[in-house]
């Protein structure tokens, strides 16, 4: 006899809830598996996207020691998206046919701000849509965006799915030592005289879509990714996270912490407002 999904969704929150991993698909339910499938699209997608757009900077690095380097983050960004893929293979996904979909190179104009929106069909997180266009940018993304991608993963370390669980450590190793790579060069050009204000000014550009990537506060979306324990904080209090770690690094590079003011709290101009 067929169970209603209502009930099997309920029992499957309960397990959870007791601390039991989800292992097997044949034992998700429909709302789970689109819920899973969902966040770890939009990871694999990010990390390929990401590599795609370090790749160039592999020729244009300023040394042997960074052509390396570069060489060596694009080749984990790639990695950790072809073990989420794997992930997302076993669940019936066609990854192949759908890779070949998406133009993982496309980027927007450096000055475009895409707010909340994406510019392209995948499901990569926004920021991967800016075009890493100086070596400026490219130390600004390690320590932005590896930095933001960890406190998002973080999540995933205490996710309810086994499986995507596991490949964490992995990838939480190597993350960290793409921000430490930031870190390094973030002090070095910003406590010299010669690169500082250049280098404030990509904070500053940067800033706005960091802050972005994390998603608006209390959304319904978010509130069932908690029920499933495919998330287990609020978006908000994974920026709060973010931006209390990386202050401590952009203050040791002696630079300052933009401002911000969320898209959703901005108050609309007059004659703008909406009756
Ligand atoms: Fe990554
Ligand atoms: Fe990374």
């Amino acid at each position: 006899m067929a169970e209603r999904e209502e009930d099997r969704n309920a029992v499957l929150i309960e397990k959870i809830r007791q601390g039991e991993l989800v292992e097997d698909p044949a034992d998700m339910t429909d709302e789970y598996r689109e819920n899973l499938i969902h966040l770890m699209m939009m990871e694999a997608d990010s990390e390929i996207a990401g590599a795609f757009g370090y790749v160039p900077w592999i020729m244009k690095a300023p040394n042997p020691a960074e052509m390396l380097a570069v060489a060596s983050i694009a080749r984990d960004e790639v990695r950790h998206g072809r073990v989420v893929y794997k992930l997302l293979e076993n669940l019936g996904v066609d990854v192949e046919d759908r890779v070949k979909q998406f133009d993982f190179t496309l980027r927007v104009g450096d000055q475009d701000y895409l707010g909340q929106q994406r510019a392209g069909q995948d499901q990569r997180v926004n920021i991967f849509y800016y075009p890493i266009d100086t070596w400026s940018d490219f130390i600004m993304f390690n320590v932005l965006m590896d930095r933001a991608a960890g406190h998002q993963l973080d999540d995933v370390v205490h996710c309810s799915y086994g499986p995507w669980r596991r490949v964490m450590d992995g990838i939480m190793k190597e993350e960290t030592m793409h921000i430490a790579h930031g870190d390094t060069w973030l002090k070095r050009l910003g406590r010299d005289p010669a690169t500082h204000d250049e280098l404030q000014t990509t904070l500053n550009l940067w800033w706005p879509r960091v802050m972005n990537v994390f998603g608006r506060p209390k959304t319904r979306r978010n509130a069932i990714y908690q029920k499933w324990q495919l998330k287990v904080r609020d978006n908000d209090e994974v920026r709060q996270a973010f931006v209390d770690d990386v202050t401590k690094a952009i203050e040791a590079a002696g630079l300052q912490v933009p401002t911000w003011i969320p898209d959703w709290e901005q108050v609309p101009e007059e004659g703008q407002a909406a009756g």
